[in-house]
């Protein structure tokens, strides 16, 4: 079955330190590295990964960043027909510093410069044959239509609310599942529990809020469940979020029950943070289940 993903995808330009900068001072770096980023589009990136047929949309410019951006989807055998190349301005980047001693990221990004994706871009032809759709909501005309197109076509939807922006609630009450991130909690000013209760309010499958390597927090049908983290001894952490929304969309297709779904993009996030960047830890199937047995 196929997923579809409408939202961001970055070019990410990598800075690997020993440990965080100060302001102010040179710092040479162990490793720099350049490769393809963006919630959605990374996350599809996982799902192909898993042997998943996968079909993004979104924006870049005609620039450098943005063939090197559609290049590393179609690499990984992500479909980019649904992606608009606008001419001039500049594709969505991000300059990311990785501290070596915790494997934390700190990010430092720019939208894309060209017009975001309208919502006379977005058609039912996109969503043919998807089993779900997975919005990042930055793109908020784009993904609310796609969203509703969705709901109207019975494709259930994934929200990774990563942070509260401008029609992200709307969006999240449109969705079926809402993975989102406890920044997007923050941003509510609840607690990770409360937010929990507050997105379940709209009645949907599953809301999941994630704590990087405290865990999460995971509302079902009226209960909540913790997950704990895989230990792992954390390279870099960019696009653990991203990596778990494709583990837990993974477990939907399946029809895991929810808790063997969440504990698989766990076990899927925490093995994508053994190697550095985004993408390049993402694992295979076999090497994740034998993990999780492990
Ligand atoms: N250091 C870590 N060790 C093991 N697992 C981790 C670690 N950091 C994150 N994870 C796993 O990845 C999941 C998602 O991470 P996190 O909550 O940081 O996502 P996020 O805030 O959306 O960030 P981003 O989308 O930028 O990656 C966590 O719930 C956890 O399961
Ligand atoms: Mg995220």
């Amino acid at each position: 079955m196929k997923v579809a993903g409408l939202g961001q995808c970055s070019l990410d330009y990598i800075a690997f330190l020993e440990r965080y900068p100060l302001e102010d001072t040179k710092e040479e770096a162990k490793a720099l590295f350049i490769q393809g980023g963006g919630p959605v589009a990374t996350a599809l990136v996982s799902l192909s990964r898993l042997g998943v047929e996968t079909e993004f949309s979104g924006v870049v410019s005609d620039d450098d960043a943005g063939r090197l951006i559609i290049k590393g989807l179609e690499d990984e055998g992500v479909g980019t027909r649904n992606v608009k190349v606008r001419k001039g301005g500049a594709s969505q980047r991000a300059f990311i510093v990785v501290n070596g001693k915790t494997g934390t990221r700190t990010i430092l990004w720019k939208r894309p410069t060209v017009v975001p994706l309208k919502v006379t871009e977005v058609n039912g032809e996109f969503l043919k044959g998807a089993g779900l759709l997975l919005l990042d909501g930055l793109m908020k005309d784009a993904s609310l239509k796609a969203a509703r197109l969705a709901k109207r076509l019975k494709i259930p939807v994934m929200l990774d609310a990563g942070k509260v922006r401008d029609g992200m609630i709307e969006l999240a009450r449109l969705s079926d599942y809402i993975v989102a991130s406890e920044e997007f909690a923050r941003g509510l000013k609840l607690k990770p529990k409360a937010a929990l209760a507050y997105l379940a309010s709209s009645n949907p499958r599953a809301v999941t809020v994630t704590l990087g390597k405290k865990g999460s927090v995971t509302w079902r049908n009226g209960k909540i469940f913790s997950q704990k983290v895989f230990r792992i001894k954390a390279v870099d952490t960019t696009g653990a979020g991203d990596v778990f929304h494709g583990g837990y969309i993974y477990g939907v297709l399946r029809k895991w029950d929810i808790r063997k779904t969440v504990e698989f993009a766990s076990a899927f996030a925490a093995l994508k943070c053994l190697k550095p960047g985004g993408r390049t830890g993402i694992p295979a199937l076999k090497e994740t289940l034998k993990f999780i047995k492990r």
